[in-house]
């Protein structure tokens, strides 16, 4: 028997409340078109991706693929075009202005890659990690001190930016992100601008953030090294999530860090670009449905018309 139409509805439904349930970030077909002198840049292409609270993930992928597009997003500084995204259950797309910067001064921290642009370079580090704490007008539930010797840098208290290192400034700039203690924190590149020693204290601090408060971490970063720090690393291409790798312990307790393909909702997937080349993939490919595993091969030649 055909499903009536209030059936079909209630499967419609319990097919979206499926995506995401109680994840605490959720991005659903998300797009973000900019319009720049009439040409249109689609930098986000209908990215799915779902992150659980607690969970500290990294982003990877090339200049442009849509890293810092995503993270604005998520930091509530900019508005996507179409889709969904939601971080703790707010709705980013439908938020009020009011409701805009409460979330970025509570529910949010962000940290930028331009150490400079971090901290503002007249007060000490402990003014600093106070600032937002008072423009929030909240008790502080946490004092500066504590959160400064948290990532490491109390012996910095009462410096100004000027008289700290790259590393020590960003460490600083982590407790400021913390201060009103969000849920989320965002760090696009933090360790863009540091040597590589120097990168390894801030990831340890931010992971640090992740494992003591129990605030969720999404960082953006080029370092190809970090997905062995990390639960799990998200790679963007061309604006869509297209791999994820996992990071989990074997038998003898190594460390294995195993790559995936992202398959989205309706089935689609890239293939790696690397692999497309090798076997000269383009347009189309054929399938195969084997027992345990799906065969992709390269289209059969046509024979040409001419
Ligand atoms: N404000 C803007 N106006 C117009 N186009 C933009 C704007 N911001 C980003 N873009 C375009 O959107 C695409 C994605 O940019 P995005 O900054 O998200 O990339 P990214 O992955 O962060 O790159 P990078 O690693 O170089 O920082 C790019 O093609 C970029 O040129
Ligand atoms: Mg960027």
């Amino acid at each position: 028997m055909n499903p009536t139409l209030s059936e079909l509805e209630a499967r419609a439904t319990r097919h979206k409340a499926a995506f995401g349930g109680d994840a605490h970030i959720v991005c659903d077909n998300l797009v973000r078109i900019y319009k720049t002198e009439g040409v249109e840049v689609v930098a986000l292409q209908g990215l799915d991706l779902l992150i659980d609270k607690g969970e500290l993930v990294a982003i990877v992928g090339a200049s442009g693929s849509g890293k810092s597009t995503l993270l604005n997003v998520l930091s509530g500084l900019d508005v996507p075009t179409a889709g969904v995204a939601r971080v703790a259950g707010l709705d980013l797309l439908s938020m009020s202005a009011r409701d805009r910067l409460r979330y970025r001064r509570s529910v949010v921290g962000f940290i930028w890659q331009q150490t400079a642009r971090n901290l503002l370079p007249y007060l000490s580090a402990a003014e600093n990690v106070e600032l937002p704490m008072k423009l929030a007008g909240k008790k502080r539930e946490r004092r500066a001190a504590e959160l400064l010797d948290l990532l490491g840098v109390g012996y910095c208290a009462n410096r100004k930016a000027a008289e700290m290192s790259g590393g020590e400034q960003q460490r600083v700039a982590i407790a400021v992100a913390l201060a009103n203690s969000p849920q989320l924190i965002l760090a696009d590149e933090p360790t863009g601008e540091l040597d590589s020693e120097t990168s390894e204290q801030v990831f340890e601090a931010l992971r640090r953030a992740n494992r003591e408060l129990g605030v969720t971490a999404v960082i953006v970063t080029h370092d190809p090294l970090v997905s062995e720090q990390v639960d799990r690393t998200v790679g963007i291409r061309d604006g869509r999530t297209s791999s994820e790798t996992l990071r989990r312990e074997d038998a003898e307790g190594q460390i294995i860090a195993e790559e995936y393909a992202v398959l989205d909702r309706v089935g689609r997937l890239q293939l790696p670009r690397d692999f497309m080349s090798a076997l000269h993939l383009e347009r189309r490919v054929r399938l195969e449905l084997e027992t345990d595993h799906i065969g992709v091969w390269p289209a059969r030649e046509e024979p040409s018309s001419d």
